[in-house]
């Protein structure tokens, strides 16, 4: 019910739409501070600034209307820590899995340091709903909803009798799940896009190009620019299918014993997908580990619906990711305006490296590090 919830009526066209104007306010405060950077020379790590960008555009929507702005840059640092913890941790291999009877002891100490984590977002989440509530009682309340929070809180008060009554736990659930698997994903995805591009520059030049088209030197990024970027989504698509921050889905667990391609999968066998090794099989990609993102401008079958099994990097079926329309806009829009506002070069004495740290989330392993040396015509435009 929840699942269909956030897609109906929070991840739709319309609701993305309406709330734009936070997206663009955190891009705007992240523009700015890069030029200050680039003016200053000061070389800055790509992944840190792309998660700000990503977590504060990510709370901006979710509690932006009821967050007092003061405490959301505080919010937002806390959240770094608690995300890559709480990712961290899905990822270990737990001994209780394999042996149930051990479960109790908690051997590796997971279940412990994972109620740390839930106990410090439940401290955020319980202080967002306060002030919410204290700005409705100040305000009144219209009935419009200004963010996430009071749409999911409209629908807890609407719905107190029906046979799952939604309770704080779940809306506090929908929000957590929102801001775990939609923000470092979405970070390492610009990140490895931005890695390739400052390795690969004539790749780099050609979208600037098509944006310096689309856009002009005298302008800025909107969202509503993106759709007639078919570069910038090419490149979005290319690194994803070399680099998919969920590179074996999430686990699943199939209600009947099913055959696939000739294997049977008994019921309740834990299921991964190894979707890294899909999207680089050379029986049906060309050239499978170059970064070409030329390759996805005439294939049209490979979208993110997950249809076309080559490409699957947001899952595929009734469990495939329910961010990926909000996931489209952010990394088109963030990236579109990184390349679009700055050129980036690697600081002399620093190397560009790929390196891959794997667990439930791909990462990149040593941060990248470059500088943003402004590109538009005028100094208002990052203001
Ligand atoms: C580039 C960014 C993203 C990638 C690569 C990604 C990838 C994925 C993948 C592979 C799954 C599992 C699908 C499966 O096992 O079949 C998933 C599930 C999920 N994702 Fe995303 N995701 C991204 C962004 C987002 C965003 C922005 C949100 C927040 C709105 C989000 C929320 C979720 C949720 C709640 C699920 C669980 C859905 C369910 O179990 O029914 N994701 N994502």
């Amino acid at each position: 019910m929840l699942r269909k919830f956030c897609v109906l009526k929070l991840l739709n066209r319309k609701t993305l739409d309406s709330f734009y104007e936070l997206r663009r306010k955190a891009m705007r405060e992240r523009t700015r501070y890069l030029y200050q950077k680039g003016q200053e020379e000061s070389p800055v790590n790509v992944g840190d600034q792309i998660f700000m960008t990503v977590i504060n555009l990510t709370m901006n929507m979710l509690w932006g209307g009821s967050v007092k702005a003061e405490e959301m840059e505080s919010v937002g640092i806390k959240f770094k820590g608690i995300i890559s913890e709480t990712i961290r941790l899905l990822g270990v291999a737990n001994v209780s899995d394999f042996f149930p009877l051990l479960a109790r002891f908690d051997l590796q100490g997971l279940v412990k340091k994972m109620h740390v984590c839930a106990r410090e977002v439940d401290a955020i989440l319980d202080r967002a709903i306060e002030q919410m509530q204290e700005l409705r009682s100040e305000d009144g309340n219209d009935g419009e909803c200004k963010d996430f929070l009071q749409h999911l809180m409209k629908l807890k008060e609407q719905e107190p009798d029906s046979e799952v009554p939604v309770t704080l736990n779940h809306v506090k659930a929908v929000l957590v799940d929102m801001v775990v698997g939609g923000t470092d994903t979405t970070t390492s995805t610009i990140e490895f896009a931005m890695a390739e591009l400052i390795r690969n520059p004539e790749l780099m030049k050609r979208a600037q190009q098509e944006l310096d088209d689309v856009v002009g030197k005298d302008n800025i990024v909107e969202e509503s620019h993106i759709t007639k970027l078919p570069y910038v989504v090419a490149i979005m698509k290319e690194t994803l299918r070399l680099y998919p921050t969920v590179p074996l889905l999430v686990p699943h667990l199939p209600t009947e014993t099913s055959v696939v391609g000739g294997y049977t999968i008994p019921k309740n066998t834990k299921t991964f997908i190894n979707v890294w090794s899909i999207q680089r099989d050379p029986q049906v990609w060309d050239n499978p580990t170059e970064f070409r993102p030329e390759r996805f401008l005439d294939n049209k079958s490979c979208d993110f619906t997950g249809t076309d099994y080559r490409f699957l990097p947001f899952g595929s079926g009734r469990r495939i990711c329910v961010g990926v329309a909000l996931a489209e806009r952010v990394v088109l829009y963030t990236l579109a305006t990184l390349l679009h506002s700055f050129d980036w070069n690697i600081p002399e004495g620093q190397v560009l490296d790929l390196e891959k740290k794997f667990g439930i989330a791909l990462k990149l392993k040593t941060p990248l590090i470059a500088l943003p040396v402004p590109r538009l015509y005028n100094s208002n435009l990052y203001l």
